[in-house]
């Protein structure tokens, strides 16, 4: 009977879902029929807001007389209720009155600010991900705003590069799965309620492998690579439903993504059956001329528009050239019109055609913008997202009868800092809101702590005057807490950097505090994985915070005293020095594998060893964890079948805890090479103190599928390593199995 009613049900939701696509279909081709070409290219045409910019300024029409003659279909960087509705209002003068899309890069937070994308990753935890991406909805689309320019999803083994503080990290695994994870938190329960933004998924494709780490360069990578690792994430945020993509400023082996018809024709619209629209990166279309592959502007238009390319973001190319090259008959009005129908969509899907307003509500956006509940979100994945790299001598968690602490260095006082690159300036929202390290702790300690502060030293520079004050405030305390890192704008867009180590002279700093002898916790906050070998390997107890957002100074008290046991791992590979990079954790064995000291002849560095300062997936906690009882439910597979492994977690140390345990494999001979081990699976495991959990994951085909030379996603009979462990490094149980065809 359940049954029977769950496939009605199933049914029902079908076939409604079809009729209101039917409808809104419908609805398009009428609105179609009566636009003009030059109303149809506006519709492609997307125009920075006056104060804001994220990019180059390009040419700078007159956006208000545009709107009011249908020239324009959105606009981006204009915020909060009051600035959408100026510009609708201008779109509702126009002859069909179509309304404007209003996009924003809501990377990490609206007004409360997250963690930066890739220490949110460091949490693992998909649910406070998917939480932290419908927090920022709720308070975006209370903005009259209906779309934000995240997730981005670009994979990167490159620290230098600055955007990888947006993304995941390194693992496509994992990256796939927080990809699924904030388009859902983005999307809501559906497009078109009011509490849901639009996700643009970025940036297709492959940017995160920029040549030697420098934004905007060139990608050359195999095809193979390509679909193994760079595209799997942008698949799983479509599989979530993504309504929109952007293209990248790479060109992807001699062909920029923005002009490159095999990425946005061959493979989002065509094989992924993608139906919503591309929008270029900021100017990329008229970019094409830099890169060499367009001869002017007319020329790049074209270009983008048969790739697949639908919105214009910034270039001016399509307002410029597009009416003339369908005049002339190189651009058919069926591709103008395809891209026309797929931007139109979306706003019949948001419903902006019964009510262009209805995001713009000065009430709800009041409420979600001083909303108590996402101030606690916010504080809880930060938490989650700070990595406990070393507690050598158990100084944390801190007592809070500590009677004396020296609070040193250049994050302590300041708010902006913890925001990180991409956090939005609302001039008119009160800054005041952000928490900051030195107040978090100020709320955090009891009456009878004495805190003495100095700042030590600037983030940057080579001053070392304020060393005098630190090391006389560091003698009168038990205990120094000392925060540094980079600056909010060290990292993100056109933030790469060629070294990666600690700026400035905060190392430095931390030689003069050791000499003190007091017992000392380091604090890194950062845009990127750094490189701290001095401080790594003399420094006993360090703390990863990253940028944690507005509620930094609270979730950083939390984890210093002990409310929250650590429980982040680094979704990064940390190198010992820049001359590693690209380093990563799933690379293959090569013909001469290293082999502890074994150097001669092998594939390592004479000067250093191939391991990085810290793994992928590690992290520590103020307990710890045993594994035990693995079992394997067969050990020989055929490939419609599936294997469940179990095992036993048990927390075997002295505070509640948190685990994430990783599931790795290895396919040990291939008709092409395979990594020494992949991320297959993990889970986030809460245990109280002595308890024990079974935990159980299941293998099947997916997990060993790959794909092979000719780009075919196959699986291959032969003998697989399981491994699980605390990190990639820190394996616990392993076994193996065969899988037989
Ligand atoms: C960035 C995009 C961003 C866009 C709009 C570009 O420079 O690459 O990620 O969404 O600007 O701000």
């Amino acid at each position: 009977m359940k049954k029977i009613a769950l496939i009605f049900g199933l049914l029902f939701c079908f076939t409604t879902t079809f009729s209101q696509q039917n409808e809104i279909d419908r609805k398009v081709e009428e609105l179609l029929q009566k636009m003009t070409l030059e109303e149809k290219i506006g519709q492609l045409n997307q125009y920075s807001g006056d104060s804001e910019a994220t990019g180059p300024i390009t040419i700078n029409p007159n956006k208000q007389s545009e709107i009011k003659n249908g020239l324009l279909g959105s606009m981006l960087n204009v915020k909060t209720v009051e600035h959408t509705q100026q510009f609708q209002e201008l779109a509702m003068q126009s002859r069909l009155k179509i309304p404007l899309l209003f996009g924003l890069d809501v990377v990490h937070g609206y007004k409360t600010t997250f963690p930066i994308p890739l220490a949110e990753a460091a949490s693992w935890d998909l649910e406070a991900i998917e939480l932290s991406a419908r927090v920022a909805a709720v308070e975006t689309s209370a903005s009259g705003i209906h779309w934000t320019f995240a997730p981005m999803v670009d994979i990167s083994r490159d620290p230098r590069w600055g955007r990888v503080m947006e993304g995941a990290g390194e693992d496509t695994y994992l990256g796939s799965k927080i990809a699924y994870a904030r388009v859902k938190g983005f999307q809501g329960n559906q497009l078109g309620d009011t509490d849901a933004v639009m996700a643009c998924v970025k940036h297709f494709a492959a940017y995160g492998a920029a040549v030697g780490g420098r934004d905007y360069n060139s990608v050359d990578m195999s095809y193979r690579m390509l679909w193994e690792t760079f595209l799997p994430p942008f698949k799983a945020a479509l599989d979530a439903g993504a309504a929109t993509f952007m293209n990248s400023f790479n060109d992807l082996n001699g062909i920029p993504a923005t002009g490159n018809t095999y990425l946005q024709r061959d493979i989002l619209k065509g094989k992924w059956n993608f139906k919503g629209f591309v929008v270029s990166d900021w100017g990329s279309i008229g970019e094409m001329i830099a890169h060499g592959y367009s001869k002017d502007s007319k020329e790049a238009a074209l270009q983008a528009i048969t790739a697949g390319s639908d919105m214009d973001m910034e270039s001016n190319a399509y307002r410029n050239n597009l009416v003339e090259l369908v005049k002339v008959n190189k651009v058919s009005l069926d591709v103008i019109d395809d891209a026309v129908r797929r931007i139109l969509y979306k706003k019949f899907e948001l419903g902006l055609f019964d009510d262009p307003f209805k995001f713009s509500n000065p009430e709800r956006q009041k409420a979600a913008l001083t909303n108590l509940e996402h101030t606690k979100a916010a504080r809880a994945i930060a938490s989650k997202s700070i990595v406990l790299l070393k507690n050598e001598k158990n100084i944390l968690p801190l007592s809070k009868e500590t009677k004396t602490i020296a609070f040193i260095g250049p994050m302590v006082k300041p708010k902006r800092i913890n925001h990180g690159f991409w956090s939005i300036d609302l001039k008119d929202v009160d800054s005041t809101y952000i928490v900051s390290q030195w107040e978090g702790l100020e709320r955090k300690v009891g009456k009878n702590t004495k805190l003495l502060y100095a700042k030590g030293c600037s983030v940057e520079g080579t001053d070392k005057s304020g060393f005098k004050e630190a090391i006389a405030v560091a003698k009168k305390a038990d205990v120094v807490i000392l925060s540094i890192g980079e600056a909010f704008n060290m990292s993100g867009e056109a933030k790469s950097r060629s070294t990666i180590q600690l700026p400035g002279v905060q190392e430095d700093l931390i030689k003069e505090l050791q000499k003190t002898g007091k017992p000392i916790v380091i604090l890194i906050n950062a845009g990127r994985p750094l490189v701290f070998n001095w401080t790594a390997e003399n420094m006993p107890t360090i703390v990863y915070t990253w940028w944690l957002g507005s509620e930094a100074g609270n979730a950083i008290a939390d984890i210093l005293f002990g409310d929250y046991n650590p429980s982040g791992k680094l979704p990064m590979t940390f190198p010992r020095t820049e001359g590693q990079i690209p380093i990563y954790y799933n690379h293959f064995n090569t013909g001469r594998p290293a082999i502890g000291e074994d150097k001669i002849y092998k594939s390592a560095y004479i000067d250093l060893p191939n391991s990085p300062q810290f793994p992928f997936g590690f992290g520590l906690s103020y307990t710890t964890f045993q594994y035990s009882d693995l079992k394997l439910s067969t050990q020989k597979i055929k490939s419609s079948e599936a294997i469940e492994v179990s095992f036993k977690l048990t927390n075997s140390g002295k505070f509640e805890g948190e685990e994430v345990v990783q599931l790795y494999l290895r396919d040990k001979v291939g008709c092409v090479v395979r990594p020494i081990k992949e991320l297959k699976d993990f889970e986030k495991v809460k245990l109280a103190i002595g308890e024990t959990k079974t935990i159980t994951f299941i293998i099947d085909k997916s997990k060993l599928s790959f794909y092979n030379d000719k780009l075919e996603y196959i699986s291959e009979a032969g003998e697989f390593d399981l491994m699980i462990g605390s990190s990639s490094e820190d394996i616990r149980l392993i076994s193996n199995f065969e899988l037989v065809q």
